[in-house]
């Protein structure tokens, strides 16, 4: 029954973790034809850095967490699917990684990618948000 419940709340942060993880480079595609100083680039620093502290950061180490204590108690360390799910969530960890180095050249105005660049690393969660949803459901290894 606890594993249930965890589970549960495992899919509630990890839908909390892709929401952001979808809406910051939305933004940051805005951002990057905004013109730096103006009153909408402020706003918008002042929403990125909300979206990254308030949902995205927290959001993802509560997957972490109970996803580890899930993995354990299940004992799905041996499974195929799961080692092919955890490479697919480092690689969206990763990502979350260049999200804070890029939020960080914006809000002290360096930003040097174009809004191109934001539209094509907003794909990567999306193509690996399928992956590891079809993995954990499906199991197919
Ligand atoms: C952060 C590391 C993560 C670990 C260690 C982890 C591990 C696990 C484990 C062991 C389960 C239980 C599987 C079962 O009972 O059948 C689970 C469930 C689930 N995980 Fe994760 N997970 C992680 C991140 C993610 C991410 C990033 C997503 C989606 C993008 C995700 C989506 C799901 C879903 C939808 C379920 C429910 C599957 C079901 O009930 O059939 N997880 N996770």
């Amino acid at each position: 029954m606890l594993y249930l419940w965890l589970k549960a709340f495992h899919v509630i942060a990890v839908v909390a973790w892709m929401a952001g993880m979808l809406y910051l480079p939305r933004l940051f595609v805005y951002h990057a034809d905004t013109p730096r100083g103006s009153i909408q680039s402020e706003t918008f620093k002042i929403m990125e850095r909300r979206l990254l502290k308030a949902i995205i950061n927290p959001a993802m180490i509560v997957t972490w967490v109970l996803g580890l204590y899930l993995l354990w108690d299940g004992g799905w360390y041996v499974s195929g699917w799961m080692h092919a799910k955890i490479a697919l969530v480092l690689i969206m960890s990763g990502l979350h990684g260049v999200y804070v180095r890029r939020l960080k050249d914006f809000a002290a105005d360096k930003n040097t990618k174009p809004a191109k660049y934001y539209r094509i690393l907003n794909e990567v969660p999306t193509v690996l948000m399928i992956g590891i949803v079809i993995l954990v459901i499906v199991k197919p290894f």
